[in-house]
């Protein structure tokens, strides 16, 4: 899909499709007026008729009408003006694109970001582009016939004042970031028994090959053996599958200046291995290396922008499986950081591999160090499908990325990580052990993690109830790359 922004009058587009507001009781957007003004008043009388209400999400598509040069009008409700919470927003977004997608237009011009609706027009234009990719999004690739695809190809965000420049970099951006979330979300649909540990290396290595500022190494089970990584090979030890541990180093500016890692959970199928999980909806766990995905996903957005820093991406990659060769609860191993762990729950192995990477991470002087991982069932039980679990060890980074996260619409909640749950981790065998009880399950696993970041800057994204939707709807959802992506844009924007 084509995108661009554009002055101009909305009764002069040659175009499949123009877009205009309207509110709440009739009001019509500065774009839909002058619509209404060539077109003898069709609008304000159809709205006076009651026949659009001007609720939010609510759309009536319009055909040929007399002095508009565009094939089709789309009135879309703005609801009441001024009033349009962020969900809103992005729904009237969808039920646009949804919309336009039942009709055989190729192109639209979108009068939406002059309004607002309640947010600056860099937040609509993101979430615009957001939509519209979301509604073309097919995940088809192993359907024998593939489905119908999106006809809409180009849209215009036009304004009728000249549009900020600024703008066109926040657009460029948000195209990026949405190829970024598309690689992410078709990672994270793939099957386990196509996206292994070793599909997931080849991909990072052809992002390598399209991106000459990239430069990929993939470690290998015996490499992990030498660094002492007991724990990451821990939990691949039932799997025939070998376990890799890719890293993606991104050169966007002088070396001099230190990283920014982001680490990534690269489960590809999480039985629970020994302390296997139940069978209702475990296929669901092909999604557990979805952390990993939007590390690819990041890399490819920053990479595709050119953005003027330096960030690693680190992915250990494995299956959890049972078998007479795996990891049995009551095991215990020892970390590449010298400490060792009972292993207790065998199912709680994203923190065993995470730990490893997280040590390993302190080979690139980060400057800062992100994990992300669909790490806890508790998490979507505390925080539902709505907002990733964060934790850090700064506050001031802690605020950088819920801002990131509002100014894309992927938020996230913080949540605490003090030393009072550090000793549900105590074993009396071992170092710690690897799990601390029902009560607390994710900030148990964030105080888990936060035993091997004592050096650096970090936080901890708990992605398992955002990285994807169950049910009908089931797929990836390509979070966190929007907030992932905007934190690196901003820290860009600083001296
Ligand atoms: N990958 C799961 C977490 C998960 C479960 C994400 C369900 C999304 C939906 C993780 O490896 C896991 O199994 N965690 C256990 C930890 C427990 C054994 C302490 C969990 O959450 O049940
Ligand atoms: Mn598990
Ligand atoms: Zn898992």
């Amino acid at each position: 899909m084509e995108f661009s922004i554009k002055q101009g009058l909305p009764d002069k587009q040659r175009s499949g499709c123009v877009v205009v507001g309207i509110y709440e009781g009739g009001k019509l957007s500065a774009a839909a007026k002058l619509l209404d003004k060539s077109a003898a008043h069709f609008l304000s009388g159809l709205a006076a008729r009651g026949d659009m209400d001007g609720k939010p999400g609510s759309t009536l598509m319009l055909q040929r009408i007399a002095n508009v040069a565009a094939e089709r009008v789309l009135l879309v409700g703005l609801g009441k003006a001024g009033e349009l919470t962020p969900k809103a927003s992005v729904d009237i977004l969808r039920a646009t694109f949804g919309a336009l997608g039942k009709t055989p237009a190729k192109d639209a011009v979108l009068y939406i970001i002059d309004e607002g609706a309640g947010k600056d027009a860099s937040w609509v234009i993101r979430q615009a582009v957001f939509a519209a990719a979301e509604s073309a999004y097919r995940a088809d690739s192993l359907k024998s016939k593939p489905a119908r695809a999106a006809t809409l190809k180009s849209i215009t965000f036009a304004t009728l004042e000249k549009p900020a420049p600024a703008l066109k970099n926040v657009l460029d951006q948000a195209v990026a970031t949405v190829h970024g979330v598309e690689l992410a979300k078709t990672l994270g649909n793939l099957p386990g028994n196509i996206c292994t540990p070793s599909y997931l290396a080849t991909k990072a290595q052809a992002l390598a090959k399209t991106h000459k500022s990239i430069k990929t190494t993939v470690l290998e089970e015996k490499d992990m053996k030498k660094l002492g990584m007991g724990s990451l090979l821990s939990v691949t030890q039932g799997s025939e599958q070998p376990a890799k541990l890719i890293t993606m180093e991104y050169h966007g500016t002088d070396r001099k200046h230190k990283p920014v890692v982001l680490v990534g959970k690269g489960i590809t199928f999480d039985s629970g291995g020994i302390s296997l999980k139940p069978g209702a909806e475990m296929d669901e766990m092909k999604y557990d290396m979805c952390g990993a995905a939007s590390v690819l996903g990041t890399m490819q957005a920053i990479a595709e922008m050119g953005l003027a820093l330096n960030v690693v991406g680190v992915i250990p990659a494995c299956e959890n499986l049972p078998s007479g060769r795996a990891t049995k609860p009551g095991d215990i191993v020892k970390s590449m950081s010298g400490q060792t762990i009972e292993i207790l729950n065998t199912d709680a192995e994203g923190r065993l591999i995470l730990c490893d990477a997280l040590t390993y991470s302190k080979k690139f002087n980060p400057d800062t160090v992100i994990d992300i991982a669909t790490l806890t069932g508790a998490c979507v039980i505390a925080l539902g499908n709505v907002a990733s679990g964060l934790f850090s060890n700064e506050e001031k980074l802690a605020g950088e990325l819920l801002a990131a996260g509002e100014q894309t619409h992927d938020r996230a909640w913080q949540l605490p990580l003090w030393d009072d749950y550090q000793p549900l981790l105590d074993s009396n065998f071992a170092d710690m052990q690897n799990i601390g009880g029902r009560a607390g399950g994710t900030i148990t696993a964030a105080c888990f993690l936060s035993r091997f970041t004592q050096d650096y800057r970090w936080a901890h994204l708990d992605i398992a109830g955002t990285a994807w939707k169950s049910g009908k709807e089931k797929g990836a959802t390509g979070r966190p790359v929007p907030l992932l992506t905007q934190y690196l844009i901003n820290r860009t924007r600083k001296p």
